[in-house]
């Protein structure tokens, strides 16, 4: 298709498309794909679009595989943008939105990734794939690999959501459950992948899972009739989602079809666990681990990302900014969400409401602003996180 290469998001080296890899073979760091968007843009129009199926897959162009038979799915992307009239109206704004993940595959927009990782690793002959994960990833690894014949190796706190375990396990999946956080997960992984023979999809240690992520921004300049909106909050953790939209925008741009305005992008964190924040704050472009990292929001619970400077070149370059919430917050919030718009949000996508909170209180989100609030996963996930 349209892929001419990888490029490393550091130091720019480029890698050949149509191989397997990981990370920068010279500095470790993330690989993002590029691709001829001229010829992409020469079939995919916004009026071809019309005629194409509501999944992520009519952004085909602009997506690394290669033949459509590698195409693994469930049924992913174009989730629906919601107006939350009431919840709007309570804080004083006209055009509020939440755009829900929650109606994904496996009931997170970790499905978005692994439809592109593992079709990628069907289209490059990998059979065995192995992923640390804080819960939702782990879910949308099993039921992609089930669903393309292929091993699942996941590795998870102990403390993870039992549904995502369950989830995994119902999938055919083989689960480890350990003892410490997704770093730990992610050790292990490294430790045994060699001997096993397994291919690691952990989020941006692998190109592709960041090009199905990458699609809610092409939804969103879509479902805003190509007018991208004026400020998203995203719950952060990997900052996968974050750094995809952020790439889409400047694809959409280099296709001609925006301009070079974009949205202020707003990093949601857990007090707990807010490396983002804190290195944000601090005027710093990397952030270091954060320690003793804790909250209910397990997918937030991600106290080093790699792609760190990437998350925090798109906060600057956006200008937007980085906020850490209470558990107690985010918890108030799901419910606060819930009873006014029937959205059961995950905890890390109800964040995004105490975060706002904040931004209208000292006056650096406008009434009448489009703002939209990234509901990332399903609350049904996380039974334990609420009291009834
Ligand atoms: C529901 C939910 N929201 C947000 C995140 C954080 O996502 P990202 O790694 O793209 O920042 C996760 C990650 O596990 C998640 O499961
Ligand atoms: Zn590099």
């Amino acid at each position: 298709m349209n892929v001419t290469h990888l490029e490393c998001a550091a130091c720019g080296l480029k890698h050949e498309a149509r191989r397997l890899h990981n990370l920068c073979s010279q500095c470790g760091k993330p690989l993002l794909v590029r691709y001829d968007l001229k010829s992409a843009a020469a079939s995919l129009t916004k009026e071809s679009l019309r005629q194409r199926a509501p999944d992520l897959w009519r952004y085909r162009e602009v997506l690394p595989v290669e033949q459509d038979e590698n195409i693994v799915t469930l049924g992913e992307g174009f989730t629906p943008l919601l107006r939350a009239s009431r919840l709007g109206a309570k804080m004083g704004l006209n055009r509020l939105y939440i755009k829900d993940e929650g109606q994904n595959p496996t009931q997170s927009f970790k499905a978005r990734g692994m439809a592109a990782a593992v079709s990628m690793a069907k289209e490059l002959g990998v059979e065995k794939l192995a992923v640390p994960s804080a819960g939702n990833a782990a879910g949308a690894l099993a039921a992609y690999a089930a669903r393309a014949g292929m091993e699942a190796h996941i590795f998870m706190p102990s403390d993870t959501p039992r549904a995502n375990v369950i989830e995994c396990e119902q999938t055919g999946a083989h689960v480890t459950l350990m003892e410490g956080l997704i770093t730990d997960c992610g050790a292990e992984v490294g430790r045994r992948k060699e001997a096993e023979g397994w291919f690691d999809v952990s989020t941006l240690k692998e190109p592709y899972r960041i090009e199905g992520k990458k699609t809610m921004g092409y939804e969103l300049a879509e479902q805003f009739d190509w007018d991208l909106p004026d400020v998203i909050l995203y719950p952060t953790g990997g900052g996968t989602g974050l750094i995809g939209m952020w790439k889409a925008f400047d694809e959409m741009e280099q296709m001609g079809w925006i301009g070079s305005k974009r949205p202020r992008m707003i990093t949601v964190q857990a007090a707990g666990c807010a490396p983002i924040v804190r290195a944000f704050e601090k005027g710093e472009r990397f952030a270091d681990e954060f320690p003793d990292a804790h909250t209910t929001a397990s997918g937030l619970r991600v106290p080093k990302a790699i792609g760190d400077f990437l998350i925090i070149d798109a906060l600057r370059a956006s200008g937007g900014t980085a906020i850490a919430v209470t558990d107690e917050e985010l918890i108030a919030a799901t419910k606060e969400i819930g009873a006014a718009e029937g959205v059961f949000c995950a905890p890390e996508g109800a964040a995004c409401l105490p975060a706002l909170k904040r931004l209208l209180e000292d006056g650096s989100v406008q009434q009448d602003e489009r703002v939209v609030l990234f509901n990332t996963g399903s609350g049904v996930k996380y039974i334990e996180s609420f009291s009834s």
